[in-house]
């Protein structure tokens, strides 16, 4: 890089996680755009109205672990256009239904045609009793990146909108502290990670919000022991990945490290959380996906036809390199697990 472009890259370069919050939720966003989120992926939400009735299993058995209160709550955080929420309410049994009390959050306008009983929020209600749902929310909170520098050092990367990228201050204080414990850099130069810290404090802000009941992520996830050495920050624009460039055009995102988010502050004296597979929690709700029996194909062809499509809805929602190995992470407050 020339003197000149490094001159004009330091001008109006700043840390990642203020850059993507402009361009996602500031004026003219990626997210404040009218297509939604579903104009640019697809989420289990889209790819399946099977995630939405299991996510209405779910939260029937967070109903018995309330004891079938007069009340219950359902908030979809994150909601895009509210579309999970709308699945859940259609695949509830209509007893349940009737005592739901149901949220929409996201920053985004109320979208039009939601019926009348969701009510639309841009943060959390004060409390919740019931079911916190936040699907793919997790991994659109902006978060710092850090690369090792030259002499081995940790230090914040600066960007440009335009995407060119420079290296700021080195990471210091709760950072570096999170840095340390949940994603520690080696010293080769060019190792880089995601700062999840504001993910964790998101997360904690989902989950004190409930008075009882239970608070769910679900994201594209690593643990520790394994996180990707150069991070994973990408970008999305019309259901292709491509460079995270912070200028409005292109969703940015990047996988969480559900474990760090999952260490809440033991002060909340929370029941034990649980991190695991898509594959596993929607086998643990009921979702089989097993093919039909071809001998129904001639006694009931237009049954196996139907059959053969949930299988294969079931399939992807639970498919190994795909949604299948999302992280789930349950966090029960006031009752027992209610996936266990
Ligand atoms: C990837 S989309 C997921 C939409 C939907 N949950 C789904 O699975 O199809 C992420 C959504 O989270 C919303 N979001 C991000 N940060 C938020 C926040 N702090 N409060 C409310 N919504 C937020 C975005 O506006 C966006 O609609």
């Amino acid at each position: 890089m020339t003197d000149e472009a490094t001159r004009e890259t330091a001008e109006d370069a700043r840390g990642w996680r203020a850059a993507t919050e402009a361009a996602l939720y500031g004026p003219g966003g990626f997210y404040r755009r009218p297509e939604g989120p579903a104009g640019h992926f697809r989420t289990s939400v889209h790819a399946s109205r099977l995630f939405a009735e299991a996510v209405a299993e779910l939260l029937c058995r967070v109903d018995e672990a309330l004891d079938r209160p007069g009340t219950l709550d359902f908030v979809d955080m994150g909601a895009g256009r509210g579309e999970l929420v709308t699945g859940v309410l259609a695949a509830l049994p209509a007893g349940v239904a009737a005592r739901v009390r149901a949220y929409a959050v996201d920053l985004a306008d109320r979208p039009s045609g939601l019926p009348d009983r969701i009510t639309w929020l841009a943060e959390l209600p004060r409390t919740v009793s019931g079911l916190v749902f936040a699907n793919e929310w997790l991994d659109n909170v902006p978060v710092e990146v850090a690369e090792v520098d030259a002499a081995g050092v940790p230090r914040l990367v600066l960007v440009r909108r335009d995407g060119a990228e420079l290296l700021g201050r080195p990471v210091s204080g709760a950072e570096a502290e999170w840095l340390a414990r949940w994603w520690p850099l080696g010293a080769e130069p060019g190792l880089r990670a995601e700062i999840g810290l504001p993910r964790d404090q998101a997360w904690a802000t989902a989950v004190t919000s409930l008075q009882r009941g239970l608070a769910v992520a679900v994201d594209y996830a690593h643990t520790v022991a394994a996180r990707p050495p150069f991070g994973t920050l990408t970008g999305f624009r019309e259901g292709r990945g491509t460079a995270p460039v912070p200028d409005g055009s292109c969703d940015i995102t990047a996988h969480v490290a559900l474990d760090a988010c999952a260490a809440l502050d033991p002060a909340l004296r929370l029941p034990e959380a649980l991190l695991c597979t898509q594959r596993n929690a929607l086998r643990a709700l009921g979702l089989i996906g097993a093919r039909p029996p071809l001998t129904l194909a001639s006694t009931h062809p237009t049954a196996y036809v139907r059959a053969l499509s949930t299988a294969g809805e079931a399939a992807e929602l639970t498919a190994p390199g795909g949604l299948g190995d999302f992280g789930w992470l349950l966090q029960p407050v006031g009752i027992e697990n209610p996936l266990l």
